[in-house]
């Protein structure tokens, strides 16, 4: 029930207002003076106070200010039967919700406090929207890696720098995006996303820049291109290795002049918009190939952002299990359930190939599949349990064939030499890295790669 405090020195516009709100369901209580409202607020917050401006001591506009000092968000409807406009302004600019003049009219005052309690029931909405929202976009880890990422999105995030993120699908790249918005002094203005792979190549530039009525059949109407919705806030380019060079050429313009014109218009439109670029593509590649420009990987790559694949940050998994788990369960309203030891192990084994979307998608199907409150090893697919063969087809030794092995050393040798390729492959080459991993001395790793004429590819 909602509570309101009436405030007046006359005793029969309280008694007055009492019965009326008892009778259309609301809590009321009375004081008679703005003393006394303060110290109402001592110990109870109504939802809404309906406040005289004439009374003995501290006047209506007095309590009012003071009132919404201590409790920026508190409802007032003020109420006076001296009222001018002057008065009502500054009460309005002191944060009043409302001014309804006396005598009071019954309809007039239930009118006013239905809006403002409406209004206010909205802002709670709101806040608690965008409470949720921000935790959808939480970023869970603390690997050294994720910690890395974070120190960097605040560094980069409240300038207005172009930022090219790259990491393997499902890394997070998304997410890094949407919290530099949020770290940006953009953060109120449209985060806007446009993913290039997924539009076909003759439709993306009225799609980025729209297009005037009549630019090419189908055009009906004039449409406003994802740049001009992204105006003041951030444009989120995702899979900018799939956009065509010619739409490159015109991307790399707008960062250089910030302007630009709608297909078949030849309006010049000026725009301020932040990009943030997300890639799987090894865009260096890509501009060797020709398929990907020089300078707008650099225009773009000033702050390079590089989101790590989960098996480099296995630390992570268990923290990033507990937090789909949460989630998935309080969404689908569940107890909440909890991996066992051995099932926890398993998912840490794993080497995630689609990494972090891999992992959330596994929970959601275990928070729905699994009927007791414990996920041991049992419930999960085998897949996981059953570490997937990790050998590259490309990296199969030629030795005639391996049935051909004809004694066990040489069974043995052919092995090691799959595994510790697979194992370099993993860690990008990096030796030390690989000998720290599968637990073998640095040095006896170099003496192994010599003896098996192991070629480094990258370094
Ligand atoms: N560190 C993290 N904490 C919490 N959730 C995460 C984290 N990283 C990724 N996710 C979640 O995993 C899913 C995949 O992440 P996201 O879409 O950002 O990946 P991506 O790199 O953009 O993938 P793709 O290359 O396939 O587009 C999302 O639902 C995201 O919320
Ligand atoms: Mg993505």
């Amino acid at each position: 029930m909602h509570t309101i405090l009436i405030v007046d020195d006359e005793q029969s516009i309280r008694d007055s207002l009492t019965g009326i709100l008892q009778d259309e369901g609301f809590a009321p209580s009375s004081v008679s003076s703005g003393e006394q409202a303060i110290r109402y607020f001592d110990n109870e917050r109504p939802d809404l106070v309906l406040l005289d401006i004439w009374m003995p001591g501290m006047d209506g506009l007095a309590a009012l200010s003071k009132i919404r000092e201590l409790y920026p968000e508190q409802l007032v409807i003020m109420m006076s039967g001296h009222g001018n406009i002057e008065t009502a302004v500054r009460a309005t600019k002191l944060g009043a919700y409302d001014f309804i003049e006396k005598p009071l009219s019954l309809e007039k005052v239930l009118l006013s406090i239905h809006n403002a309690m409406h209004i206010s029931q909205l802002v709670e909405e709101n806040r608690e929207l965008k409470a949720k929202i921000a935790k959808d976009y939480e970023m869970v880890g603390t690997s050294p890696s994720i910690m890395e990422l974070k120190q960097q999105i605040e560094v980069a995030g409240p300038t207005s720098g172009w930022i090219l993120i790259t990491g393997e699908n499902g890394t997070g790249k998304e997410l890094v995006a949407r919290a530099i918005h949020h770290s940006s002094l953009r953060a109120s203005k449209p985060f806007v996303e446009v993913n290039c792979a997924a539009i076909p190549e003759e439709l993306i530039e009225s799609e980025l820049f729209g297009h005037e009525k009549g630019a090419f059949t189908g055009a009906t109407t004039q449409r406003r291109g994802k740049f001009d919705q992204a105006h003041e806030g951030t444009l989120f380019l995702d899979e900018i290795g799939d956009m065509s060079l010619k739409t490159q050429a015109k991307v790399l313009r707008i960062l250089q002049e910030h302007k630009f014109e709608r297909v078949g218009g030849n309006k010049t439109i000026v725009v301020d918009v932040r990009v943030i670029a997300a890639t799987n593509k090894d865009l260096e590649f890509e501009i060797q190939e020709n398929r990907f420009r020089e300078d707008l990987f650099y225009r773009l790559n000033v702050i390079p952002f590089h989101v790590p694949p989960l098996r480099e940050r296995r630390d992570d998994i268990e923290a990033l299990a507990n937090h789909f788990l949460v989630h998935f369960c309080s969404k689908e309203s569940r107890d909440i359930k909890a991996l066992d030891e051995q099932a926890l192990a398993a998912i840490k084994r794993y080497h995630w190939p689609g990494n972090v979307r891999e992992l959330k998608n596994l929970i959601e199907r275990m928070v729905i599949m699994t009927p007791g409150k414990i996920i041991t090893k049992d419930n999960l697919p085998p897949s996981i349990l059953h570490k997937q063969p990790e050998v590259f087809p490309e990296l199969e030794i030629d030795n005639g064939s391996s049935a051909g092995s004809d004694s066990f050393k040489q069974a043995k040798e052919d092995f090691e030499k799959i595994y510790l390729l697979n194992k370099l492959k993993e860690y990008d080459w990096n030796v030390s890295k690989t000998a720290e991993a599968i637990g073998i001395e640095r040095s006896n790793l170099h003496r192994k790669i010599k003896t098996y004429q192991i070629k480094l590819e990258k370094q």
